[in-house]
């Protein structure tokens, strides 16, 4: 399979989709050259793919560290990344050590914002072993770790130099992990491209199947589009923003609920189903398109009622949002189908769509 280009200028670099990449040397011709590189994995995911991965680069990098993270959402702060800089510093790494995030979006976040700092930066490789860092967090260059009054708000922009997407990897993922995936491969239709979504509502039994051929195009179309976006606005000055759709509600329901709780991508898929109705509260979509996202994320395995936290303590946790501006909370909302944009609501609006769309116990 053809690459994928993310076209940033001297930034650029390939994402690379397939199957039994991580036993194809080939796949890391790319990968920068290094005396040292450390495998930055988690518990989960070492047993199952850190050798694999180390002995693939062996030929890039006489010597491969590992360091395995705790597993979880929860662990995605500032004591955990400093485990890395440990590692960094206790195997003499210097500036050219190439640093290896496999894992999902946590691992990927923690080490890519761990390589953009180390020594003022070091060069950095994704290898997502989830969908939804497949589809999504591995492509683009946001890293981050959370803090406890707000989620990935302390980061920074930097692009990896290369992205390995290995599609066997998808087989051990568990099936609550592999829905909040799906999440991130709808948000891509409403947003941008309608055709997308409708071959994943006609496709979607087969995906939930992990047919190898349906799994290789929902991977690639989503990377492309995210790859598109990225490309016109890497620092997110206002494009960008419309990957945001479903997260300002949905980081609300991650923050609100405590870390880990729900898993990201089932509260991007809730999050979504709000900024729908948002969307039909301001006269942009119908009912029926509503009705039509709400089904497809039902389907996917995704919990589409949000938690009761109130009204009150919602819009308190979305004024933290990133997208806020001067305290006023900005929405992505769908302008039409295939097409988004971000904008204030009026605040009768948003305690109307929360009380609507929480789960009465
Ligand atoms: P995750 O990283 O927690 O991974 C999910 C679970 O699957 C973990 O328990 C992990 O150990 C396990 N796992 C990973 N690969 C596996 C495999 N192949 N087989 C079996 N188990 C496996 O969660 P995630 O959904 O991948 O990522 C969510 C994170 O990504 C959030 O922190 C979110 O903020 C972030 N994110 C970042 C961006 C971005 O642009 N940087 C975009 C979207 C999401
Ligand atoms: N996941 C949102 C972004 O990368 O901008």
């Amino acid at each position: 399979m053809s690459p994928i280009e993310i076209a940033l200028g001297e930034r650029s670099y390939r994402i690379l989709v397939g199957p039994g990449l991580l036993a194809d040397a080939g796949a890391w011709a790319d990968a920068p050259a290094s005396s040292q590189a450390l495998v930055v994995t988690n518990t989960t995911v070492a047993p199952l793919y850190a050798q694999r991965l180390a002995r693939v680069i062996a030929a890039r990098h006489p010597k491969v560290h590992i360091v395995e993270l705790p597993d979880g959402e929860e662990h995605k702060n500032w004591q955990v990344l400093n485990r890395i800089f440990d590692a960094l510093l206790a195997h003499g790494c210097d500036r050219k050590t190439v640093v290896y995030a496999l894992g999902g979006g946590v691992v990927g976040d923690m080490a890519g914002f761990a390589a953009a700092s180390y020594m003022r930066g070091v060069p950095f490789v994704q290898v997502p072993t989830t969908l939804l860092a497949q589809v999504d967090s591995s492509v683009g260059g946001k890293t981050a770790v959370n803090h406890p009054l707000g989620k990935n708000m302390i980061g920074a922009f930097y692009q990896p130099r290369l992205v390995v997407c290995d599609l066997d990897t998808l087989a051990t993922l568990p099936a609550r992990e592999f829905s909040a995936g799906l999440a991130e491969v709808i948000k891509y239709g409403p947003i941008a491209d309608m055709a997308f979504l409708d071959w994943i509502e006609t496709n979607l039994a087969g995906l939930m199947a992990r047919e190898p051929a349906l799994l290789a195009h929902a991977v690639r179309r989503s990377c492309e589009i995210k790859a598109a976006v990225v490309g016109q606005d890497e620092r997110e000055s206002g494009l960008r923003a419309i990957l945001n759709f479903g997260h300002t509600f949905g980081h609300a329901i991650e923050a609100g609920l405590g870390y880990g709780e729900w898993l990201h991508g089932e509260a991007v898929g809730c999050g979504m189903v709000m900024a729908a109705h948002l969307s039909q509260g301001l006269g942009l979509v119908d009912a029926a398109f509503v009705e039509r996202l709400t089904r497809i994320l039902r389907d996917a395995g995704l919990p589409v009622r949000a938690p009761a936290l109130g009204a009150d303590r919602f819009i308190e946790l979305m004024r933290v949002d990133k997208k806020a501006e001067a305290g006023e909370i900005r929405f992505v909302v769908i302008d039409k189908p295939g097409s988004a944009s971000m904008r204030p609501a009026p605040d009768a609006l948003v305690r109307d769509v929360i009380e609507r769309c929480t789960a009465t116990a």
